[in-house]
């Protein structure tokens, strides 16, 4: 449960509210680098915490993040020219270069000065990990480039996709670092006790705080193969990590991998979700075939997104083509996807929903302690400190971990440094 007043604190993310300025202290990501695909491509619409933004790429393949409107006469230059390393407005020429500095004003005489006090908002930016990251905050609080195993891994062992959800962020969050849903929400083998998730639907969770957010714990009763325990991690603001190394029936998986995901805020009521993966170790890579393996997965392969858009087809005004009679027979919810199945339930509650009336369980520990962190960290900015997650060497040794722990022993001894990054 949360009160009104803190639930609008942490939900709420334009210009000048607290979550707002506590993610601008941060790095985020704000498209795909394939979004932007070659120099003097054609530009992107953006949104960004709440900020009409436009990407785009220069001539010299610099990657550009912009204001999203002329400031002569407030046209959009989502139509503009994109040439010789800058942005024309279509209305009346005024060109601007990716640091937003006016480089031409042609409707003024040639011996005016007026160019030089004319700028565009423009947002540092820089490419790692398939993404164009923006940090939106103040220039003399801005941290060093993000330093994620994820970021540092070659791009043949990494993968990343990218959906737009109508709720706002905390909802999505949530849903990450909600381990007990997955043996309900995306039971996609019904009656199947195969299945590690389905042989204990009550695992008992821990939460660990550290400088970068926390690790939490899942310890699920696997009977004879002793406890199914995970260890994931939480970065703040917005990442979080999980092992699959083991199978979801308890096995090698076929490519042993780290997910992940980070959730970026849009506006109040939006969010875009990165779900990323990267290889265990340099013994497998990703094939063309896995990639898309893993996007079907999700429930945004080729078929399943709407043509030229990051939504999916299968969506709240189709009840995300929800089939009872699967939903009967084989699968928890008869959705296809399992972003498609969190979305089903995250939008679902609104688009901000109303946190003073739930009724909250053991399970939920995650989620409240990260909501009291949120919370802190918004405090802490506004008394001028720096918030938990900012300082890369804070969580740049980090990975999680899956696998199997005798009944008796300590999780700890047992999964030693394989909570330490490898890349
Ligand atoms: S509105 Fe852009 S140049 Fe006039
Ligand atoms: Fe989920």
């Amino acid at each position: 449960m949360l009160k009104h007043e803190d639930n609008e604190r942490i939900c709420r993310v334009g210009p000048g509210t607290p979550a707002g300025e506590l993610f601008r202290r941060y790095w985020q990501p704000a498209l795909l680098s394939e979004e932007l695909p070659a120099p003097d491509c054609a530009p992107v619409r953006v949104k960004l915490l709440g900020e009409d933004l436009l990407a785009w790429r220069d001539s010299n393949g610099r990657a550009a993040l912009t204001s999203a409107f002329c400031p002569h006469r407030l046209a959009p230059l989502f139509y503009g020219r994109n040439e010789e390393c800058g942005i024309r407005c279509v209305y009346h020429g005024w060109k601007f270069d990716a640091d937003g500095n006016c480089v031409d004003l042609p409707t003024e005489p040639p011996a005016s000065r007026m160019k030089n006090n004319v700028r565009i908002a423009s947002y540092p930016t820089m490419e790692l990990a398939g993404m164009i990251w923006a940090y939106l905050g103040p220039k003399e609080t801005m941290p060093s480039a993000p330093d994620h195993e994820f970021t540092r891994v070659p791009a043949k062992h990494f993968h990343v996709n990218k959906t737009f959800q109508a709720s706002n962020y905390l909802q999505a969050l949530e849903g990450g670092l909600d381990t007990a849903h997955s043996s309900y929400l995306h039971n996609n083998k019904l009656g199947d006790k195969s299945f590690l998730r389905n042989r204990d639907g009550a695992p008992k969770i821990d939460v660990h705080k550290t400088d970068y957010g926390y690790c939490y714990t899942s310890d699920r009763n696997a009977g004879e193969d002793g406890r199914y325990f995970r260890v994931y991690q939480y970065i703040m603001p917005t990442i979080q990590l999980r092992g699959n190394v083991t199978s979801r029936t308890g096995g090698k998986a076929k490519v042993p991998k780290i997910d992940g995901h980070v959730w970026v805020p849009v506006d109040d009521e939006t969010t875009c979700i990165y779900n990323f993966a990267y290889t265990y170790d340099e013994t497998s890579e990703f094939s063309p075939e896995y990639r898309v393996e893993f996007d079907i997965d999700y429930g945004r392969g080729p078929d399943d997104v709407i043509p030229g858009t990051y939504w999916l087809k299968r969506n709240a005004s189709n009840d995300y083509m929800i089939d009872r009679e699967v939903q009967r027979t084989q699968t928890y919810t008869g959705i296809k996807g399992i972003n498609t199945q969190d979305m089903a339930l995250q939008e679902g509650m609104g688009a901000i929903v109303d946190r003073s009336k739930e009724i909250l369980g053991s399970t939920d520990r995650p989620i409240v302690t990260m909501r009291k962190m949120m919370l802190e960290a918004t405090h802490a900015v506004e008394r001028g400190e720096a918030p938990p997650g900012v300082d890369p060497a804070s969580y740049r040794d980090v990975r999680p971990y899956d696998g199997f722990v005798p009944h008796d022993a300590d999780w700890r001894e047992v999964i030693g440094d394989k909570i330490r990054a490898k890349w």
